[in-house]
Order: structure tokens, then sequence, then C-alpha cells
């Protein structure tokens, strides 16, 4: 059970504040903590937690920071060999403020993450998992060149990932970005499942068989042509938010890698998704899959 995971690294540089300062405003932090993250190197972890024997195809810098993410990643079961410095570039870093609700906000800077290049994936990868913090082109190669089936968590929104729809079977959004791709595509509906499925009547631009919206406290929504899904999320007060779109994600892929249908492996991605929010960070927050198991046990799903 394959998953190749072509996405970012990023250092996770995390504010701790009561509120989100507002534009214009100076806050002052309660804690301070550098974490490994980046949505590629987040789902990754996630995928190797939940079991799936998962390689991630990425780029950092060539200084310590690179090798310290490497180590982390490792550390989280993440087979680490096509993770490559780039001479002369800094790796990602992620500035982000968390509130006492477990709300953020981030500001990425790419740095090697914007020089990964094209990547193939392994022939024997069951699942290929892609995000939107590195160029389209290097998505674009790995999608072309597989026969896995091939995941797009198109986030964060960015239009030009429009192009590469038609290369993707299942996308992953969030209700926002959905609401952004729809608005460049030019669809209108009256909610997530009409827009879900605008993108899916795109013709040739159309994701081959589904779109998976997540929505946050209400859980997630998956759309086919042809029928529709809705599932509920695992109540919990959120600690830290951070990667646990990611998780989701990560933990969908190594599901489907395993041999589950798209409809049966959402309650439990949504159970991942549940517990990852219960501790701090996004790599070092991705739940073993024992612990997802006892926790869906435990909440009589
Ligand atoms: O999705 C959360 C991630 O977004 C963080 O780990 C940060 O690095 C940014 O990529």
């Amino acid at each position: 059970m394959q998953v190749d995971v072509v996405g970012s690294v990023n250092v996770d540089l995390v504010l701790r504040v009561d509120d989100l300062p507002a534009p214009g405003e100076t806050v002052m932090a309660v804690d301070f903590a550098r974490m490994p993250g980046g949505k590629g190197a987040n789902q990754a972890a996630a995928a190797a937690r939940m079991e799936a024997a998962t390689r991630l195809l990425a780029a950092v810098g060539d200084d310590e920071a690179g090798v310290w993410m490497r180590e982390q990643l490792a550390q989280a079961g993440v087979d680490v060999s096509a993770v490559a410095p780039r001479p002369g570039l800094p790796t990602g870093a992620a500035h982000i403020a968390v509130d006492a609700r477990g709300e953020n906000q981030i500001i990425v800077l790419p740095g090697a993450n914007h020089a990964l290049g094209p990547v193939t994936p392994l022939e024997d990868a069951l699942v290929v998992l892609a995000q939107n913090e590195v160029p389209v082109e290097s998505i674009a190669s790995a999608f072309a060149e597989t026969a896995a089936l091939r995941l797009l968590n198109a986030a964060p929104a960015e239009p030009t990932a429009l192009a590469i729809f038609g290369l993707v079977d299942v996308l992953i959004v969030n209700e926002h970005e959905l609401a952004r791709y729809a608005a460049v595509a030019g669809i209108t509906g009256a909610d997530e499942a009409a827009l879900a499925h605008g993108l899916l009547m795109r013709g040739q631009g159309a994701p081959r068989l589904a779109v998976v919206v997540t929505l946050g406290a209400r859980g997630c929504l998956a759309v086919w042509r042809d029928r529709q899904v809705a599932v509920p999320a695992f109540p919990v007060v959120p600690l830290d938010t951070i990667g646990a779109g990611d998780c989701f994600c990560g933990a969908l892929a190594a599901l489907l890698a395993g041999g589950s249908d798209l409809a049966s492996a959402l309650p439990m991605a949504n159970a991942a998704a549940a517990l990852c929010t219960q501790a701090r960070g996004a790599v070092p927050a991705m739940p073993a899959r024992a612990a997802v198991e006892a926790f869906m046990t435990t909440s009589g799903q």
C-alpha cells in the first residue's frame, strides 16, 4: 500500500496568542515553538502514521532546517529518500499565529519548495497525493506519469491549479477553496454540493471521479457526478487546528491505498483530523492508526 506524496516542507514558526491580530494591530504572544510542517510533510506524516508505506517527494534548502526536517519526517515514519536539498535556497518557512480557540493564520515563505521541478512517482505507488505549495508543473509531472489514484488537495487556493484538475481523480478542497475555484471557473450554485458538482461537469477540465469538500466542524461532503454523501465531524474542542486538513488528506490517501473505497474511508479520515486538533503543531500531531481506531470506538462510530 505505497503512497507517494508530492509537496512542501516548511519549518513552522508558531506563535500562540490570545486573539489573532487584526490588520495594523500588534499583539503579544504567550508562547513560541519551532515545529515541523508544510502541507506535503504533514500529509506524508499523516499517511505514514496511518500505516501506509509513504514516500515524500519534496525539496528543502541546503541548511540546518532542511537536515532537521528530514530527521523529523523520518522519525514520523516517512521515507525521505526523495526529499532533496536545493543548493543556495532556504528551506520553506511558515509563520503561524494560533489563538486561544485553536484558530490560526499562516503566512508561508516557499524557499526551496518552489524549486521542486519534475518528479516521478514509484511504479508501485497506489495513491499519489499533492497540494498547491509546490509548482503546478511538479504536480502535473507526477500525475501524468502514474497509474496510481491521483489525489489533489488544492490548497492553498491557486487559480492556476484549475488547469490540472483534469489530471486528478479525487479533488479535496475546503469550502473557501471550493468557492474560489468555482468563482474563477464561472460556476454558480446554492451550496457546496452544487459547486462541487459544477466542477465535476467541466468536461476535460474536471476531476475524473469525485470532489471531497472538508467543512471543519460540519464534517465533510463527497460529491460524484451521480450521487453525494455527507459525513459528520467528530465533536471535539480543538486545541490547535494546524494541519487538521492535512491530516484528513493523508489519512484518506492511506486508507484508499489500503483498499477502502472513498465513501467508506471518510469517517476514519474525519476521526484522524479530529484527533489531530487535540495536540499542538502539525507533523507532531498526526495520530497513529491505533489511536484513531480507539477514538472511533469510544466515540461510538
Ligand atoms: O496546513 C498547515 C500547513 O500550512 C502548516 O504546517 C504550514 O507549514 C503551511 O504549509
